[in-house]
């Protein structure tokens, strides 16, 4: 399989490699480049992953090239790479919420250049990540295809999506919900507490209730309102908790903070 390169050595590179190592894939394939020496060079002592001297030696070694930068960074780095890029041969992953496309293809001045867009989340890091991905149309091959495919379930599942706007959801529905469970799980480890459980265990059940409950809405293929009715028995325990949720806001609070989060995408590309 040909070799993946990944340019910055921060978060989503760790939580991307460390999935990888967790679910066994072939880490000898992967090499890494960052702005300074330390980060590449932990990131290479921690996962056993080897070194590119720089960001146009990395793209010479390597067919997928992850751009794991933040956007302001884009522009220096397309055009230090774009005259090593061949066309035909190498795969430019952008993992950006803002940039586009046709953005990179402008800043490489490559017509073709092939280019898919994905937005991975943090839970890659225990590769139980959640990658969509959007592909410039008519570029791909399908061997392509299939291998990129094998590259993201290296830390998780991946969904295609069919039109590139469609990347500005995924930011609040996937990459950033993770923060908002984490709040949930918090606070239900609060309550834990304060109706007499050690934290540790109110972290613990919490946690293992919501990764239970997730994996019913994906394996039982019903509609969450009617597990949650499932689980409200008449006049009982649960449906005195759902009363309260509601009366709180719970669900609206939801839907309004990730409208907040992709009003804020839609603000970043202006
Ligand atoms: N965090 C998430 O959950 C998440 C989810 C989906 C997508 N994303 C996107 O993924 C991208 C990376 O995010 P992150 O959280 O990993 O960022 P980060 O932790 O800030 O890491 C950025 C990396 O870029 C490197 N870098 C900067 N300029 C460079 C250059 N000229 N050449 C080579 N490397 C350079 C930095 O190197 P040094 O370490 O040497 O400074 C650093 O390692 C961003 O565009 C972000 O929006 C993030």
């Amino acid at each position: 399989m040909n070799k993946i390169g990944f340019i910055g050595a921060g978060n989503v590179s760790k939580a991307i490699i460390t999935g990888m190592a967790k679910n066994k894939f072939e880490l000898d394939r992967i090499y890494i480049n960052s702005k300074s020496n330390e980060s590449k060079e932990k990131l290479s002592m921690d996962l056993m992953i080897k070194c590119a001297k720089n960001n146009v030696d990395l793209v010479k070694k390597c067919k997928y090239i992850f751009l794991a930068i933040k956007s302001q960074h884009y522009g220096k780095v397309l055009n230090e790479i774009k005259d090593v890029i061949e066309p035909d041969r190498h795969v430019l992953v952008s993992l950006a919420p803002g940039y586009s496309i046709e953005e990179c293809r402008e800043t490489t001045g490559i017509e073709n250049l092939k280019v898919l867009r994905a937005m991975p989340n943090i839970p890659s890091l225990v590769g139980e990540g959640m990658t969509g991905i959007y592909y410039a149309p008519d570029v791909f091959t399908d061997v392509e295809k299939k291998e990129v495919e094998i590259i993201f379930n290296g830390f998780g599942e991946v969904q295609e999506l069919d039109e590139e706007d469609h990347m500005d959801t995924l930011v609040s529905i996937s990459a950033s919900s993770p923060a908002y469970v984490y709040i949930m799980i918090e606070a239900m480890g609060d309550a834990g507490v304060l109706t007499g459980l050690p934290r540790k265990m109110s972290y613990k059940l919490a946690a293992q209730a919501v990764i239970g409950a997730a994996k019913m809405v994906k394996e039982l293929d019903m509609h969450p309102g009617e597990l949650k009715d499932s689980v409200c028995s008449p006049g009982g325990t649960t449906i005195e908790a759902v009363k309260v949720l509601e009366d709180r806001g719970f669900r609206s609070a939801l839907i309004e903070s990730m409208l907040a989060c992709y009003n804020k995408v839609k603000e970043l590309k202006r």
